[in-house]
């Protein structure tokens, strides 16, 4: 295959409507986020991801759509989205946009065509959705058709009165899932995607690809997952999205699918394939859950499982060697923020925050970088229910509170685990709402501005933002991309240790995942590793070694 530009990216998400607010209406927009583009080429990336950004009643912060042909009124107008991708051009910085292909918003004419016995063009729009007749129980009361749950906590079924049906939603009830086997529904989508092609965008993010296709025979289930999720015939729909619209095209795609195989894997993004070109798997997100019956799933914290961000970093690189391209991140707007979850935001901040950046961004792979990740921005500090905006928290709360939680469990639980953590305003400076408003944001800014935020970071040769900077110009220069990696202890709980192999040179990283001194013996020949960066002083290996908290050394050979 051809070298691609996408195998030599840096890309960073942006989250629009927590990035810079260009009006001061208290929401981020692209008049904001083209203002931030010299900030972001000189940060040293190469391609931008924008969260969705289309006409929404933001249910779900624009994941809803109503129109894909326009542009959310919060975010500007049209011109103003042509305008961000022309600025990104001119900087040689490609952009992504999110498409979400597998719900509406319940506001898309669409919907409401479809829900409308009245309406003319009924009969062709309510087989554009997926539909079910209720079930009565012995006393005549009704029910829903199956007892699946959404991803979001309750359940995936909404009653419609005037057809007398529930109609299926995975995620929030304002999200209503489309129905795949309806060709016309798919044209549609096929043409929207191509119109946004044309007015230039380089790439796609596909939002929830793995959940395209549902079991039509409805099998009773609780929570179900596996009867709209990654049933296989959704590959087939990805590949002809991929036949009719991505690859005539030469855009870049990024699918979305969490648990994939091997096999799996190389049908989303094996360099044969028609699908994607990268996956987004989520494979590290949450290596510290723990059984808990009051907040369940991947709300309970509990101790970090080293190993398992080994074992999946690790997975994904052997699995796609050499026949697909490994995409590589530590969070997005779904997970806490990285410092918070993995690191240690308080007295390590610093030194931990450096951490995280050398053993992420050393890895082969194009990675992707999350807004407020390179100033080391940390969880929400909300002390209110009504802080928090995701549709999903109020959801799982209620959750909570029925499964026996007290509300200050429930709360921690928010503050340790909700996707608002991500999704706070960016900390630009210490001026009021951290600069990136003159009015009250539309979420508040993390108390902690004034003292992580880019303006202090920015001339300070130790910040965690220069560390940033420096990383991402050694991928460069070193082609760190290309590499062949191979971790040293797989099954140790503590430490991360891997080699790089580059092209003409080879980097060994050691870390500390604790926040505790470390005792490590390297049972590898160590000859000719010269010390070359480290959030500590740099110093010579040695076989035996004892590493401060979450002390990273990175030598190179
Ligand atoms: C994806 C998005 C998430 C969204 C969901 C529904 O998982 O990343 O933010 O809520 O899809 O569109
Ligand atoms: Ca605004």
């Amino acid at each position: 295959m051809k070298r691609q530009w996408w195998q030599d990216a840096i890309i960073y998400q942006i989250y629009i409507r927590s990035f810079k607010d260009s009006n001061n209406d208290g929401i981020g927009d692209f008049k904001g986020a083209t203002s931030k583009l010299d900030y972001l080429k000189e940060l040293g990336i190469n391609a931008i991801w924008v969260s969705p950004h289309y006409e929404s009643p933001m249910d779900d912060n624009g994941y809803d759509i109503s129109n894909f042909f326009e542009v959310s009124k919060d975010y500007g107008t049209l011109e103003d989205c042509i305008e961000f991708i022309n600025e990104a051009h001119k900087r040689d910085i490609k952009v992504i946009f999110d498409l979400v292909l597998n719900h509406t918003s319940d506001e898309h004419e669409w919907f409401e065509k479809a829900k409308d016995p009245d309406h003319p063009e009924f009969d062709k729009y309510h087989d554009y959705y997926i539909w079910q007749p209720p079930k009565y129980d012995e006393l005549g009361n009704r029910q829903m058709p199956t007892q699946w749950r959404s991803w979001f906590g309750g359940p995936v079924w909404e009653y419609n009165e005037k057809t007398d049906e529930y109609y299926l939603h995975i995620f929030s009830k304002k999200m209503p899932d489309l129905n795949w086997r309806n060709e016309e529904m798919k044209k549609e989508l096929k043409e929207m995607t191509q119109w946004w092609i044309d007015l230039g965008v380089d790439g796609f993010r596909v939002d929830a690809s793995n959940h395209l296709e549902k079991d039509w025979t409805f099998p009773e289930g609780h929570p179900g997952y596996e009867y709209f999720s990654s049933l296989p015939k959704h590959h087939d729909y990805l590949t002809e999205m991929g036949v009719d619209v991505f690859k005539p095209n030469n855009v870049m795609t990024m699918g979305e699918a969490g648990g994939a195989t091997k096999e799996e894997a190389l049908k989303y993004c094996g360099f044969e394939n028609d699908e994607f070109d990268m996956l987004i798997h989520f494979g590290a997100c949450w290596a510290d859950t723990v059984e808990n019956k009051v907040t369940p799933g991947k709300w309970a914290k509990g101790e970090l499982r080293v190993k398992d961000i080994k074992e999946s970093f690790n997975r994904w690189h052997q699995m796609l060697k050499g026949e697909g391209w490994n995409l590589i991140y530590w969070h997005n707007h779904d997970h806490p923020r990285v410092l918070s979850h993995y690191g240690n935001d308080k007295e390590y901040h610093n030194i931990s925050a450096k951490m995280l950046c050398y053993t992420l961004y050393l890895m082969p792979g194009t990675p992707i970088c999350y807004q407020g990740e390179e100033i080391g921005m940390t969880n929400v500090d909300y002390e209110n229910l009504t802080d928090f905006r995701d549709v999903e928290v109020y959801t799982e709360y209620e959750n909570f509170i029925k499964l026996g939680a007290t509300e200050e469990v429930a709360m921690q639980a928010l503050r340790d685990r909700a996707r608002d953590n991500a999704r706070n305003p960016f900390q630009w400076d210490d001026s009021l709402h951290g600069g990136f408003s003159n009015s009250t944001p539309w979420m508040n800014t993390n108390k902690n501005y004034k003292t992580i935020n880019l303006q202090n970071q920015l001339n300070d040769d130790t910040s965690v933002y220069n560390t940033y900077k420096q990383i991402f110009k050694l991928r460069k220069e070193l082609n760190i991309a290309d590499g062949s990696m191979e971790f040293i202890d797989l099954e140790d709980n503590d430490s991360y240790i891997f080699r790089n192999k580059l092209q003409d040179t080879e980097l060994l990283v050691i870390a500390n995942f604790r926040n505790r001194e470390l005792n490590i013996e390297l049972e590898i020949d160590l000859e000719g590793y010269i010390p070359y960066v480290s959030n500590y002083d740099k110093r010579e290996v040695s076989k035996k070694m004892t590493l401060k908290p979450y002390e990273t050394q990175v030598y190179k050979k």
